[in-house]
């Protein structure tokens, strides 16, 4: 439903986006990471037609962005990180403004429009200019006046900027909601944890290359860790030579036995090995906490390490 091949944008010297190709398929929920000046609002705009590429091509449902304009912006809808409102128009203008665009027959409009301002709680805001409501109010005016025309492909750069947590949650509801009935979703994001919860595949992106590509699930697989603290009923002074398969480490005066997992294997099946030998070996313990390392976590091992370089 995207396709971006050998995408090229030069700013003078600076290949912001440097013969950037990736594929995202129908229904399929993609975030974009990467760090700031990476290049991932440039390809947003290259994606929804804003700039020209230097070279290469973007693709919405087949259609060029450049050569087909039209028939690929019917299909699309794009939320900018600072979206553009027209401030003398009330929200409900501004919808049917949109409606109109889009050609939107009446019965749909309004079918649309109804269920989208009960589902982002905005009843109480359509009538009033927009140049008066809030930052996050405004957003949510934005992802509505995008998701009236039912499109298949949505493009979201930063979707929960200025959005408190219960707005965040409807935003992230409805775009889920809308990506297993076939839309396909394209966030571009700092905030790992909506990449973490939502995202089918996740694409990062620095000084304008794609340095990685993969499935969510398999990345935190691949690359995750977990840690477990586990809290001794009496201190030890060292770690028990019997337990030295295990990659263990006394803190907090002996008091704390931590248990470090990396394979995932280990992070399966390791603890309980543990504390199978730790009972055989009559050591009690009171308390286990376990932290399971984040998307967040792996990010900035691999962007920090120069892993991706
Ligand atoms: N119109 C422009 N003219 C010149 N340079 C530009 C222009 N737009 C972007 N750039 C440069 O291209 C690079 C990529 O910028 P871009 O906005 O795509 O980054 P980003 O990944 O979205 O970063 P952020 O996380 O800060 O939003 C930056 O070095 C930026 O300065
Ligand atoms: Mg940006």
């Amino acid at each position: 439903m995207i396709q971006l091949d050998n995408l090229v944008k030069k700013f003078g010297d600076l290949a912001a986006v440097n013969d950037l190709s990736l594929s995202i398929g129908r229904g399929e929920f993609f975030a974009m990471l990467g760090p700031n000046a990476a290049g991932k609002t440039t390809t947003i705009k290259l994606l929804t037609g804003l700039i020209k590429p230097t070279s290469g091509a973007a693709r919405i449902c087949g259609f060029d962005i450049q050569r087909e304009p039209l028939e690929a912006r019917r299909r699309l809808a794009y939320v900018p990180d600072f979206p553009f409102l027209y401030d003398k128009l009330t929200a409900w203008e501004f919808f049917r403004f949109i409606g109109e665009m889009f050609r939107l027959d009446a019965a749909r409009y309004k079918k649309n429009s109804h269920e989208l301002v009960a589902r982002f709680h905005l009843s109480e805001f359509v009538d009033r200019p927009l140049e008066g409501l809030s930052h996050g109010t405004r957003q949510r005016i934005a992802i509505v006046s995008a998701l009236l025309h039912d499109p298949e492909v949505f493009v979201i750069d930063e979707p929960m900027v200025g959005l408190d947590p219960q707005h965040a949650r409807v935003v992230k509801d409805v775009l889920k909601e809308r990506s297993l009935a076939g839309m396909t979703v394209l966030v571009s994001t700092h905030q790992l944890s909506i990449a973490e919860e939502m995202a089918d595949r996740i694409g990062i992106i620095d000084k304008g290359r794609l340095k990685l590509v993969e499935d969510k699930t398999a990345l935190i697989d691949r690359l995750g860790r977990m840690e477990a603290h586990i809290g001794l009923a009496q201190p030890i002074a060292e770690v028990p030579p019997a337990l030295g398969t295990f990659h263990l480490e006394l803190r907090n005066h002996g008091a704390t036995l931590c248990y470090h997992a990396e394979s995932l294997e280990d992070r399966q099946t390791g603890l309980a090995r543990l504390v199978q030998a730790l009972t055989h070996r009559n050591i009690a313990f009171t308390t286990i906490d376990v932290k399971q390392s984040s998307l967040e976590d792996i990010f900035v091992r691999l962007t920090g390490e120069g892993a991706l370089a």
